[in-house]
């Protein structure tokens, strides 16, 4: 049975798309709904669907109209390009200009799934969702909701990640709502996605390969592949300086609430010390507990954000995992969101800037 309705979780009347919501099961999808969805897509319309990672915002990415769309509908500047979806390898082709063997390798062994490839682009993709640049972003997720509907719609499709611009990515069609609702023509809900934080990112397009973004396919396994790559921890970019590393922007990921990243020894008890402390002084902090496994902290991290977020705590604290593995990216996210706060110890002059953080 097909279960579509009219959003009415929202709380502010956004004037716009119809934004309706169907459900779908996430491992078998009504092949009636993917067909709707692939329907809107190819005529210009925006569907919002899991993927493996977070929800995406999904447009035909050569309909000019449609990608303009995604970038206001999320208040996403220009600059910033988006990634392009495709459903198999042999689409890849009409998305960028060259192949090279890395890239056959990294497509071997993990696509599909949470890798996205910056590769040269073809001439048939728009300066729009490049940002002019001379490389695309591409990749094939593995979620069966988005394989499917890229399939149905068989055109590249554009989807950055369901959330307005600078804000938490969703992993929830609850979350994608809040965010789009009015922005969107359908969303399908396929549930909770299973890895929680966006995919991989590495750049293929010069001498060595380049670590953009940490996600579920980690470093450890790109370098057993490709050999020694280039990956900067923490790396940030001014957004005002024309997005010289796209991506990297600090305001990414943000919480409204000020949040400080904790990474010093004894992690667990130090951010708990310092929750003690500063509720000492009288400002009203909160621990954002998470599992000490990476993949689970990568799955609860971002509904905990919102969840505590909406509590009107002054402050949020969160102790940085191990750094490797899936751990380095719950570690890149925090550290956005935290908008590069890092903390490392308890003492009276790291309590003095967390007091002065919540006062400004
Ligand atoms: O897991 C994901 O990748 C999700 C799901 C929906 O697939 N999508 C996603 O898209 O996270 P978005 O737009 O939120 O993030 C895309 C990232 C951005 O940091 C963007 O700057 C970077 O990829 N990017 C896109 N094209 C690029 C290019 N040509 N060169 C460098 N970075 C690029
Ligand atoms: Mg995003």
């Amino acid at each position: 049975m097909v279960h579509c309705h009219n959003v009415g979780m929202t709380t502010q009347a956004v004037p716009g798309r119809p934004s309706d919501v169907a459900v779908v099961d996430p491992n078998d999808p009504d092949p009636a709904v993917i067909e709707r969805a692939a329907a809107l897509l190819t005529a210009g319309g925006l569907v919002a669907f899991p993927t493996e990672t977070v929800y995406g915002l999904g447009a035909h990415a050569t309909d000019l109209d449609a990608i303009h769309a995604v970038f206001a509908g999320k208040g996403r500047p220009p600059t910033d390009p988006l990634i392009v979806h495709v459903a198999d390898v042999d689409q890849v082709d009409s998305v960028v200009s060259q192949w090279p063997e890395a890239a056959q390798q990294l497509a071997d062994q993990f696509w599909p799934g949470p890798l996205t490839m910056i590769l040269p682009r073809s001439t048939s993709i728009p300066d729009a969702i490049t940002a002019g640049r001379g490389t695309v972003a591409v990749r094939i997720p593995s979620h069966p909701v988005a394989l499917a509907v890229l399939r149905a719609a068989s055109v590249p499709i554009a989807a950055p990640s369901a959330n307005r611009f600078g804000r938490i990515s969703p992993t929830t069609a609850e979350h994608v709502v809040s965010e789009l609702h009015g922005v969107f023509d359908l969303l399908l809900d396929g549930g909770p996605t299973p890895l929680g934080v966006e995919s991989t990112v590495i750049d293929l397009s010069g001498e060595l390969p380049i670590l953009l973004r940490p996600g579920a396919v980690t470093l450890e396994e790109l370098s057993e592949e490709l050999g020694p790559l280039q990956y900067r921890e923490r790396a940030s970019s001014d957004e005002s300086v024309d997005a010289a590393a796209p991506g990297q922007f600090l305001r990414h990921y943000s919480p409204r609430t000020p949040l400080v990243m904790v990474d010093g020894n004894g992690n667990g008890a130090l951010v708990d010390e310092l929750r003690a402390a500063l509720v000492e002084r009288g400002v009203d902090a909160a621990v954002v507990e998470l599992p000490e496994t990476a993949d689970l902290a990568a799955r609860q991290l971002y509904a905990s954000l919102r969840a505590l977020d909406s509590r009107g705590f002054e402050l949020l604290l969160v102790a940085a995992l191990a750094p490797h593995g899936l751990g380095r990216a719950v570690n890149d996210r925090v550290f956005r969101a935290a908008q590069g706060r890092v903390v490392l110890d308890a003492s009276r002059s790291t309590l003095d800037h967390l007091h002065d953080i919540v006062g400004t």
